[in-house]
């Protein structure tokens, strides 16, 4: 059987376009992060390595996550409060991860390469996709 990770690289394909810039490059941004992560743990991480995977998370939640909320909430989605608790929930797992990298707990970065993948396909290609059809659904009412 085939490892868990081999499944990597991820590509964007035009299919995953929400047709909003603003959205689209930070998703982009977040599978690169993705990917980036698939490929250090292929080749033996060291702490430096994992450290800056890590970085690039809370900079894409403070960034990304924080420009669609106020995107969402200006375009009064109406399932806002639900959306904002699942990027809570997604901030909270990624600091829970962090912490136990920094406590030395193994496996840390096969769990969070399982995490964010599943967040790929839950959120960001199904959540994040509805919301948005949402909204111009509603705008052209
Ligand atoms: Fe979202």
């Amino acid at each position: 059987m085939a490892g868990k990770r081999s499944c990597g690289p991820f590509v964007w394909k035009e299919e995953y376009s929400v047709n909003l810039d603003l959205i689209d490059n930070h998703h982009k941004k977040f599978i690169d992060i993705l990917n980036n992560l698939h490929s250090v743990i292929s080749h033996k991480p060291s702490r430096e390595d994992i450290s800056d995977i890590f970085f690039s998370l809370v900079y894409y939640a403070e960034n990304h996550l924080v420009n669609e909320e106020i995107y969402l909430k200006e375009s009064e989605y109406s399932s806002f409060n639900q959306h904002k608790e699942k990027h809570n929930s997604f901030v909270g797992r990624i600091i829970k991860f962090q912490k136990d990298f920094k406590e030395g707990k193994q496996d840390v970065c096969e769990d969070l390469y399982d995490f964010l993948k599943d967040w790929l396909k839950n959120h960001i290609l199904k959540d994040d996709r509805e919301a948005i059809s949402s909204l111009k659904e509603d705008h052209n009412k």
